[in-house]
């Protein structure tokens, strides 16, 4: 399915931009950058309660001051994956330090509802944890209790997937992951998703992709459609039923990044770049 054409997807009933601004990484510009990207057109962020890589107050301070409707993404992370500056006490049963991460990112969001809840990454590299599943199940009640329209999971595999599904009560609307193009796009995660009606969220498309980004077969593409490789590669993803998501720091790049309803690969291309991607 092209999720390029337009602006927004339903999912699970729920409008969900097609393309998401990520906030990691910015640390003090994150105030200045999320005001610019929702001046620039963008109609949700991905953030996370992670200090280590995110602001997440700073984004809120942002989206305090936009008036229109923003469609607004935020994570759970575990321990191993936070530095000193911990949203909850990790001394705390695991339910309860999604509760505490939880109603630390609605004062940081100024939000009591949050659009979009993540599990930030599995416990394990080789399967879905007991404690996963406790994690699932804290967020499941959020879901329950309508502050939280839709919950998902972030850097997995298909071991992961396979094993949240196996006991969800409610399920994943999103995976987010790292999209390598050697991968196929990460093909095995995607294809379990699209069996299974997960929206599918790719995040690092240029950088974890240089040598698709740089190759010399997407001129031809560029120059027909008067876009840059960078723009022709986020508009494949999005042909692919890919969610984009960019960190761009630049405006213009901002812009280059929302063209994408305009642009329409045809199969031709498509197949060049599928070709390229592996
Ligand atoms: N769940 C996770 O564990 C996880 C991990 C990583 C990221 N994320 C999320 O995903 C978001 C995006 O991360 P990312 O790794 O995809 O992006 P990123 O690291 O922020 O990088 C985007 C890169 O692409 C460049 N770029 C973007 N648009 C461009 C364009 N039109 N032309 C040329 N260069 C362009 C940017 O350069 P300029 O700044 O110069 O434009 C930047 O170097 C993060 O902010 C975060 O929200 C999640």
């Amino acid at each position: 399915m092209d999720l390029g054409l337009e602006r927004t997807v339903d999912v699970q009933g729920v409008r969900v931009p097609t393309m998401l601004y990520g906030t990691a990484w910015k640390e003090d510009a994150t105030y200045g950058l999320v005001k610019d990207a929702l001046a620039a057109g963008f109609l949700g962020i991905d953030t996370a309660n992670q200090r280590k890589h995110y602001h997440e107050a700073e984004a809120g301070r942002a989206l305090a001051e936009c008036a229109g409707d923003v469609f607004v993404q935020t994570k759970f992370t575990y321990r191993r994956g936070q530095d000193e500056r911990l949203p909850y006490d990790p001394s705390a049963s695991l339910s309860e330090q999604v509760r505490q991460s939880f109603a630390s990112s609605q004062q940081h969001l100024g939000r009591r509802v949050v659009d979009a809840y993540l599990l930030h990454g599995p416990e394990l590299d080789q399967a879905w944890s007991a404690g996963d599943a406790e994690v699932w199940r804290a967020m499941e009640a959020l879901h329950d209790q309508g502050l939280v329209r839709l919950i998902g999971v972030s850097n997995v595999r298909p071991v992961h997937l396979r094993g949240l599904l196996s006991a969800a009560r409610v399920r994943p609307a999103f995976v987010q992951n790292r999209c390598y193009a050697k991968q196929g796009f990460d093909r095995d995660v995607r294809e379990l998703c699209a069996a299974e009606g997960i929206r599918y969220q790719g995040f690092s498309l240029l950088t974890a992709n240089r040598d698709l980004w740089g190759h010399k077969a997407l001129h031809p593409v560029a120059r027909r459609l008067s876009v840059t490789p960078a723009q022709v590669v986020l508009r494949y993803a999005l042909s692919i039923g890919i969610l984009p998501l960019t960190g761009t720091t630049d405006t213009a790049h901002m812009r280059q990044d929302l063209g994408y309803p305009s642009l329409v690969l045809t199969s031709d291309e498509q197949a060049l770049i599928g070709s390229l991607a592996g």
